[in-house]
């Protein structure tokens, strides 16, 4: 029972990989405001029915007020933030010659922006508490430049190239790395995890091509991404901050 005092606030809770962290960190003991623009409820309604303590806060990671309302909902209830999973994003496709700014707009937001707001909300209650455990989520796609084949001919980058959401992720890591080092002597550490391909939602039409790229053979599982969070999450972890830890059945490594 690793979180037994703690309370976490995982945003992007509904989805595959949140959900994941969400089972997990509850099932040691965590107490959990969910954090999703999707509705949380069902999740919630299945962890508090294990006896958990579980509030669903719906939330668009990319405006700064909902952000606001959802840590201060956490402080509210449990008095405590102990641990930020910051795991809200959004897939996206295209080439950079053909790209429209909106996306770029609407993919950086949310991934990016999203992503340091959540942040920026939680340094003032973990400073307080002189405790925190921050965990984002980053790519294999931030490391290797947003396109797993680089190779590929110039009429499929469209359809594979992944211009707006590498850069989101590569933005994530490097916030990760600034953080750490900004909040270290605050007993605040900023881990990121970089996922490979996750069975998931974002990864139903993964190409069998790409699948042959991944050394393991295989996509990963929502649970070992989960895995790795936790352990970063952890008090155990505690002089481990500014790490990106790969999760990707070695497709990449630095
Ligand atoms: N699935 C993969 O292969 C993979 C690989 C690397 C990284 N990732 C990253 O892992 C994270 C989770 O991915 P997933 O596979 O679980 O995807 P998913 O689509 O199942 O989950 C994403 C969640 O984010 C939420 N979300 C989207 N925009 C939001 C916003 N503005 N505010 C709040 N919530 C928002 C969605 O409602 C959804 O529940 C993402 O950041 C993704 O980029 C996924």
């Amino acid at each position: 029972m690793r979180f037994s005092k703690r309370t976490a606030l995982v945003t992007g809770a509904s989805g595959g990989i949140g959900s994941a962290i969400c089972r997990l960190l509850a099932s040691e003991g965590a107490s959990l405001c969910l954090a999703d623009m999707q509705g949380t409820d069902e999740l919630a309604e299945e962890l508090r029915a294990s006896g958990k303590q579980t509030i669903s806060v719906p939330t668009d990671v990319a405006d700064r007020s909902a952000v606001a309302s959802a840590v201060a909902r956490t402080l509210e209830t449990f008095g405590r933030l102990d641990i930020l999973v910051t795991v809200a994003g959004v897939v996206s496709h295209g080439s950079a010659e053909q790209l429209a700014e909106a996306e770029w707009d609407r993919v950086l937001d949310i991934n990016l922006k999203g992503t340091f707001l959540c942040c920026q909300a939680a340094i003032a209650p973990m400073r307080a508490q002189h405790y925190g455990r921050i965990v984002t989520i980053g790519s294999i796609l931030g490391k290797n430049g947003g396109n797993a084949r680089p190779w590929i001919a110039r009429n499929e980058q469209d359809r594979s190239g992944n211009v707006a959401y590498g850069a989101s992720k590569a933005g994530v890591h490097a916030l990760t790395l600034y953080l750490a080092r900004e909040l270290a002597a605050d007993g605040i550490t900023v881990n990121a995890v970089a996922p490979g391909p996750i069975a998931s939602a974002m990864t139903q039409a993964f190409p069998e091509t790409l699948r042959a790229l991944i050394p393991a053979g295989r996509l990963g599982q929502a649970s070992e991404v989960a895995e790795a969070v936790a352990f970063l999450a952890s008090e155990s972890a505690g002089f481990i901050t500014a790490e990106i830890l790969d999760v990707n059945g070695g497709m990449w490594g630095d």
